[in-house]
């Protein structure tokens, strides 16, 4: 499995994913791949799953070169395609496109491997990095044509933190509190929407 051959490809194909998805970058790329790695050697991940792991995190939204809906699957045959070619075993490489595939939402994972890779795509609602991830999505929304009003991005926000569950044990540990802080100034910041909405009735 050459790793570093996996890292290189991959940084040259997220070069290649367009402009607008402002918050679905390189940078979110290499945000999940530090943080499935951490997260995967708390839980006790082997050095080959660790790999493995990491190789999935780098594909993962590289379907967005190709596509918005179903960028998932595009990311996953990418996978099925290019792996072999980097020392994947027919198995790993299989296993690899599972990992990916589980990121589509609703997420359902079922291994150790898909659940911590599902934690790193969305580890920063445990941070202070949560507003500024939000905004870029927010706008990279827009740009695809679905606008929300302050209002509604609160709200959209606020389902997601309230539905939203960590899989693995060490990204429960690491981001619940985090996450929890930053529902509570959710729903702070939507009170005076609810207070003038009181004024008027
Ligand atoms: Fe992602």
């Amino acid at each position: 499995m050459n790793i570093d051959g996996i890292r290189k490809f991959a940084s040259e194909q997220l070069a290649r994913v367009p402009a607008l998805y402002l918050y679905h970058s390189g940078r979110h790329t290499l945000t999940v791949v530090k943080y499935a790695r951490e997260f995967g050697e708390l839980e006790g991940l082997s050095a080959v799953e660790l790999d493995m792991l990491e190789t999935a995190a780098w594909f993962h939204d590289l379907g967005y070169v190709e596509c918005n809906a179903g960028h998932e699957a595009a990311s996953a045959r990418l996978a099925e395609r290019v792996l072999p070619k980097f020392g994947f075993t027919a198995k790993q490489t299989e296993l690899a496109s599972g990992i990916i595939r589980t990121t589509k939402l609703p997420v359902l994972p079922a291994t150790a491997m898909e659940k911590i890779l599902c934690d790193a795509d969305v580890e920063y609602i445990g941070r202070s990095e949560f507003y500024r991830s939000g905004m870029l999505l927010r706008q990279e929304l827009s740009l695809l044509g679905r606008d929300f009003s302050e209002l509604e991005w609160l709200d959209f926000e606020i389902k997601f933190l309230t539905g939203f569950r960590f899989f693995s044990a060490a990204a429960r540990r690491l981001r619940s509190a985090g996450q929890l802080r930053r529902l509570r100034e959710l729903e702070l910041a939507r009170k005076p929407f609810t207070d003038r909405k009181d004024r008027i009735s």
